[in-house]
C-alpha cells in the first residue's frame, strides 16, 4: 500500500489532498507542542501534504516553524486554519494575525471555524450572524486574493448553510464536520455534494472510541486487509470522496493514517449503516463536560438553533 495522493477539486479551483494532519493538541511552549513540531515535520516528509489548525488551538506558530523546517516545498502543502468564534467581528484582523503566527506565505483555506459568535470575552452573542461573518470573509478574500486561496465553513449543518448561501456570492469551498462511523452524516454529505461543498470529516476515528476501533467487526475487516482497525474507517471515509484530517503523534500510527486498502462494496455497506443499532449513532466531540442529551447548548445555541440532527437513530 502507498501513501494515499488522492485530492479533490474544489469550487474555488484549487485542489484539496484527501488526508491531512489534524492538529488539535499541545500548546505553544509545553513539551506536546515541540513533539507536535516534530510529528509534522516527520508526516510531511513522509508524504503528508495538507495541515489542519485554527486559531483557538494556539498553536499556529508551531505548524508555521514545522512548514518552514519540513523542507517541503510551501506550493506543494495546502495549509488550513480557522477564524476563532471571537473574532467574527474582525475578520480581516484575526486572519491577518493568523497569517503573522503561521509565517506561511498564504493560506490555502480561512475557514469559519463555528457559526455562532462570541464576544472578545467568550460570551456568546447573536452578532454578527453566520452570513454576515461570511460576507466579512468574502470581503477578505476579495482584498487580499493572493493570501488566501479558498475559504470554507465549519460545523455548519444544512439549516445554517441555507441561510449563509442566502446571501453568499462565494459558496464555501468546504464544511468541516464531526463524521466517523458513528455520525457517518449522510444526509448532510449528500446536501453539501449537491451544493459542490467538500466535507472534511474530523474526528475520523471518533476520538479513538472502544465502540469502533475494538468492535469485532472493524477488527475483522481490519484482519481481512492485513491493516489496523484505524486504516479500515479511514478507507471507508475516502472511499465517500471526503477529507479526513485524523490527528496522532505516534510515527507508526501517522504512516498508518494515510495508507489505506481499497474496500469491497460490502464492507463500505458495513460502515454506512454501523450508526444503526440503538445507542451508536452519537456526536462525541461537542458537549464540553457531560454525555450529550440532544438539547444541550453549544456555545450559545440550542441543537435546534445549530440544525443538528438528534444522535439516536428513531427506530
Ligand atoms: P495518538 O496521538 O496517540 O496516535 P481523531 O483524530 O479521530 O480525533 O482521533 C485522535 C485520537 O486517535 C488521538 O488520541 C490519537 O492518539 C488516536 N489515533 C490516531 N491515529 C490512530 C490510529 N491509527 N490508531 C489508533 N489510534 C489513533
Amino acid at each position: 500500500m502507498s501513501v494515499c495522493v488522492k485530492k479533490y477539486l474544489l469550487n474555488s479551483g484549487f485542489y484539496m489532498p484527501a488526508v491531512g494532519l489534524g492538529t488539535w493538541q499541545g500548546q505553544v511552549g509545553s513539551t506536546a507542542a515541540t513533539e507536535m513540531r516534530d510529528t509534522i515535520i516527520y508526516a510531511l516528509q513522509k508524504g503528508y501534504r495538507h495541515i489542519d489548525t485554527a486559531a483557538v488551538y494556539g498553536v499556529e506558530e508551531i505548524v508555521g516553524e514545522a512548514i518552514r523546517m519540513s523542507g517541503v516545498p510551501r506550493s506543494e502543502i495546502f495549509l488550513v486554519t480557522k477564524l476563532h468564534s471571537a473574532h467574527h467581528a474582525r475578520v480581516e484582523e484575526a486572519f491577518l494575525e493568523s497569517m503573522k503566527r503561521l509565517n506561511c506565505e498564504y493560506i490555502d483555506l480561512y475557514l469559519m471555524h463555528w457559526p455562532q459568535a462570541l464576544t472578545h470575552d467568550g460570551k456568546p452573542t447573536k452578532t454578527p450572524t453566520p452570513p454576515e461573518t461570511w460576507l466579512s470573509m468574502e470581503a477578505l478574500k476579495k482584498k487580499y486574493p493572493d493570501l488566501v486561496r479558498s475559504l470554507g465553513v465549519s460545523n455548519f449543518s444544512e439549516k445554517t448553510m441555507d441561510e449563509l448561501l442566502k446571501v453568499a456570492t462565494i459558496v464555501p469551498a468546504t464544511n468541516q464536520v464531526e463524521v466517523h462511523p458513528m455520525l457517518p452524516q449522510h444526509d448532510l454529505v449528500k446536501y453539501m455534494n449537491e451544493k459542490g461543498i467538500i466535507t472534511t470529516c474530523y474526528s475520523p476515528l471518533g476520538q479513538y472510541v472502544p465502540a469502533i476501533l475494538k468492535n469485532p467487526r472493524v477488527l475483522e475487516l481490519a484482519e481481512k486487509y492485513n491493516v489496523t482497525a484505524a486504516q479500515v474507517v479511514l478507507a471507508w471515509e475516502v472511499s465517500r470522496d471526503l477529507v479526513v484530517i485524523p490527528k496522532s503523534t505516534n510515527r507508526e500510527r501517522i504512516m498508518q493514517n494515510i495508507t489505506y486498502p481499497e474496500l469491497a462494496p460490502e464492507d463500505i455497506a458495513f460502515f454506512n449503516d454501523f450508526y444503526k443499532p440503538p445507542g451508536m449513532h452519537r456526536r462525541l466531540c461537542q458537549i464540553n463536560g457531560g454525555t450529550p442529551t440532544g438539547h444541550d447548548i453549544v456555545m450559545g445555541w440550542t441543537y435546534e438553533e445549530l440544525g443538528w440532527e438528534p444522535f439516536t437513530v428513531e427506530e
